[in-house]
């Protein structure tokens, strides 16, 4: 949510900025600026950084600070676009966050004399840093400490002074901040990946952290200015992995890498012949996960679908009862655990706030945290006791499609791992090992298959409604078709557990409104024919995913899209991916960016 990024060294700060913003959008893309050294004015402009990058060929200085948002606070507009500064221009900062005492702050700085220029809660910092320089002698730097002491709610900002090029601020509560160390200049960012560009090691903030940065050097301490030491850390993504690589979209170039993925979740964890899966994240809590008796699973968007799966992998495989939640309903209820729950934190990004707070809650209750997470050295894998990393490389459209693949293929494991230490024979698990090794080349099979997708997505495509059904274990697999398509193309859907069908959502079947019903040859394949029929008889069009040589399907269906065989648990596996692909063509066809999504960002890092 939001994106910022800082530059200080030798170089021309604002082509640097910029670049790093046009990596950063997918975080927010309603408004953009930056301020550079030197400037009297900060380059600000509605809409992508691109409208930014015109105006910013003036701006000379060596150090820079920038921002691409997505608006809490304030409709996007060119004054409510970051960089804020306070009433003597002197106090440049980019906010990713949310201030939540913003309110009060802004009566009592106005009644001080401050004037403000924007509707935005990040405005405020500017004007209270100001105000504690009148008293703090024009000290910046504790000026800065003492106005960030005051604000409650999330931040991650970087601060440069009129006065002081060369020297940016920056500190985190809440809200991702990332140093990246090169030799003679440094970065910040809201992640590592533009700062990938310029160098491999980096050092992340923790909450409370504040950072004094300049060319010379860092350093790292807490709002009080106790010192702290922080050995960098290594990117482990290459610079390709963050391009586009020749497609046309990071969403189909996302969803081509699929088999790969795959691989890289499962390689070196599985032993195939005793039928085991060793996860090295969980080696030191392996005795104390053998004691847990229920689990529950907390995500957001696709992350908790790929949890509702892997509810029905564990609690089938492994024994264990287990809940999934959304991270925004966990953290405000009241969450019952004892020792013997533990709770899994699924994010790709492992920043979203929803589902950091419902962990660090259960933290605080004592219960053993554990993460499915895709970004390596992201607070919740961090903050979590164990877990198990994607590999997924990093996933840049904003709906997520490699990443939820890859989240299944870890909860698969996760379940071989906990279904071992408990029930499961060595004959079943060596038969969901070797079917996971499978896995790449069946979903290589679907996409060599996306021209006749796309076929039948664009017979689709002026469709005002849709509805998606599955059972058991693809039902949340509708869900998040559903949720792909209504991202990416804003036409409406909706995914439904087939069963419910005769509750509600068939009131709504006529010729104009079509199903898209996943039905494999699975326990419930009968179940999702009668269903289909019961669609038929509305004269709702419906298109099947069936499995490969069903053809019988054919005479209750409109259109039929095929996947290959694999074990029932393994399905969503496969059956997402034409779903997405699906979505993909629509979206494409009816000409929208699938890559940013209007009134999206990736990762959500606020409430
Ligand atoms: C956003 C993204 C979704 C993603 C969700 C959870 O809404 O657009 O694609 O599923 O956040 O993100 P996470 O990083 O926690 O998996």
């Amino acid at each position: 949510m939001c994106g910022i990024f800082a530059y200080t060294g030798e170089k021309r700060a604002a082509g640097i900025l910029i670049d790093g913003l046009r990596v950063l959008e997918y975080r927010g893309y309603d408004s953009a600026g930056i301020y550079t050294a030197g400037s009297s004015a900060a380059v600000r402009a509605v809409g992508t950084v691109r409208n930014v990058a015109d105006k910013a060929a003036r701006l000379t200085g060596t150090s820079g600070i920038a921002h691409t948002r997505w608006a809490t606070h304030g409709a996007p507009s060119e004054k409510n676009a970051h960089p804020h500064t306070d009433c003597n221009k002197s106090v440049w900062i980019v906010h990713n966050g949310i201030i939540e005492n913003y309110k009060k702050l802004r009566e009592r700085l106005t009644e001080h004399g401050h004037s403000f220029a924007s509707e935005t809660d990040s405005e405020v910092l500017a004007h209270l840093i100001e105000e504690h320089m009148k008293a703090l002698g024009n000290d910046f730097e504790a000026s800065a400490r003492a106005a960030l002491k005051e604000i409650t709610g999330t931040y991650g900002v970087a601060l440069m002074h009129k006065s002081l090029p060369g020297t940016v601020i920056t500190a985190r509560m809440g809200s991702p901040i990332v140093i990246g160390i090169g030799s003679g200049e440094y970065f910040i960012a809201s992640d590592p990946t533009p700062i990938l560009h310029h160098t491999k090691d980096v050092v992340y903030l923790n909450d409370g952290e504040f950072a004094l940065i300049s060319k010379k050097g860092y350093t790292i301490s807490t709002l009080d200015n106790a010192a702290i030491e922080r050995i960098p850390s290594t990117i482990e993504w290459n610079i390709d992995d963050v391009k586009k690589g020749g497609f046309e979209h990071f969403m189909l170039k996302e969803i081509i890498e699929e088999p790969e993925v795959i691989l890289n979740a499962i390689r070196g964890r599985l032993v195939i012949e005793e039928g085991l899966a060793q996860l090295g994240g969980l080696r030191e809590v392996e005795d104390k996960l053998a004691g847990i008796k229920r689990l529950v699973i907390v995500g957001c968007g696709s992350a908790y679908y790929a949890g509702v799966v892997g509810k029905y992998m564990l609690e089938e495989y492994a024994g264990i009862p287990t809940e999934v939640e959304i991270g925004s309903e966990l953290r405000y209820r009241k969450m019952l655990f004892d020792e013997e729950t533990a709770i899994i934190g699924i994010s790709q990004s492992g920043e979203t706030a929803d589902t950091l707070a419902a962990i660090k809650e259960a933290q605080r209750k004592g219960v053993m945290t554990l993460g499915i997470v895709n970004a390596v050295g992201s607070t919740i894998a961090r903050e979590t006791e164990a877990g198990v990393y994607n590999h997924a490389g990093p996933e840049i459209g904003v709906a997520s499609t490699k990443a939820f693949l890859s989240q299944l293929s870890v909860l698969a494991l996760f379940t071989l791992f906990l279904g071992r230490q408990r029930d499961m024979s060595p004959v079943m698990g060596k038969r969901i090992a070797e079917e996971l090794l499978l896995l790449p080349g069946k979903v290589e099979r679907i996409l060599n298959d996306r021209e006749r997708i796309r076929t039948i997505a664009h017979k689709y495509e002026q469709t005002r409604d849709f509805l998606y059904i599955g059972r058991k274990y693809n039902s949340p697999i509708a869900y998040e078709g559903a949720l792909k398509l209504k991202e990416v193309s804003y036409i409406h859907a909706e995914g439904y557990g087939a069963g419910e069908m005769k509750h509600g959502p068939l009131a709504m079947i006529d010729e104009a409104f079509p199903t898209f019903a996943i039905a494999p040859k699975d326990s419930v394949y009968e179940k999702m024919i009668s269903n289909i029929e019961e669609i038929k008889a509305r004269k709702g069009r419906v298109i099947a995913l069936a499995t490969e040589g069903d053809m019988t399907i054919n005479e209750h269906v409109d259109d039929v899209i095929y996947m290959p065989k694999t074990l029932e648990m393994l399905s969503p596996i496969l059956s997402v991916v034409p779903l997405q692909l699906f979505a993909y063509y629509i979206a494409t066809a009816r000409g929208f960016n699938v890559d940013r999504p209007r009134n999206l960002a990736k990762s959500v890092t606020v409430e």
